[in-house]
């Protein structure tokens, strides 16, 4: 009998639009495989067949396309989707999987942009994702820097990214209250400076 393999560390990245987080995810994966084992890397929404057609629904569009209540219901669908099929099976193999946004965001996002919803936001991730991540980064960067680096970036995906320096300026402060109320779970890593600075600090916070 081949023996149980033990699960694999689950480590999502988190931060405000152009906080560097998705490079970051990136860069601590392939440190992650140069020191062997398997890892995968993940995204939201999106992650899984099933979960990337949502993310075109979600991100692509006119920005009044859904309701807030409809869009947290498709956040939820497409992480559990990714849950049952990419991240779940990934741990059980003992993989480690690097996630670039998760539940958090959806506490965040959601949460800032419809305080009132923040309820509907817990209320359905314990009834139908009922998992947190082993370790969570928050990446965190000036709201101006952010925004500047998000628009230079361009594309198609701009729902999301139409927010202005205020708005980010309060998606910060969420992020870094969320990492206050489960410090055992988030570190906050400061994202300033060159891309090899952060992934140093963000190698240190995840021990590896
Ligand atoms: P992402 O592709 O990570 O964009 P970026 O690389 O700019 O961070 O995420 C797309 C957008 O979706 C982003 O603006 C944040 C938003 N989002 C939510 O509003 N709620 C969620 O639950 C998730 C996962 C993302």
């Amino acid at each position: 009998m081949t023996p149980r393999a033990v699960p694999g560390r689950f480590i999502t990245f988190e931060g405000i639009d152009g906080s560097g987080k998705s490079t970051q995810a990136r860069l601590l994966a392939s440190r992650l495989e140069a020191a062997g084992g398997e890892v995968v890397l993940t995204r939201e929404p999106g992650g899984s067949p099933g979960a990337e057609e949502i993310r075109r629904l979600l991100l692509t569009g006119d920005p009044g396309r859904w309701s807030a209540e409809t869009e947290i219901l498709l956040f939820t669908a497409a992480r559990r989707d990714h849950l049952e099929r990419t991240i779940e099976p990934a741990l059980a193999r003992g993989a480690t999987v690097v996630c670039d946004r998760f539940a958090d965001s959806t506490r965040v996002y959601q949460g800032v942009t419809r305080g009132d919803l923040r309820a509907l936001v817990d209320r359905l991730h314990e009834m139908t994702i009922g998992r947190e991540p082993d370790l969570t980064i928050l990446i965190d960067i000036d709201p101006a820097a952010g925004l500047a680096r998000a628009g230079a970036r361009g594309g198609e995906e701009a729902r999301f990214e139409a927010f202005g320096v205020e708005m980010q300026a309060r998606m910060r402060r969420a992020f870094l209250d969320l990492a206050a109320e489960a410090p055992a779970r988030v570190r906050v890593v400061d994202g300033s400076g060159p891309p090899e600075a952060v992934a140093a600090r963000v190698a240190e916070a995840a021990g590896a």
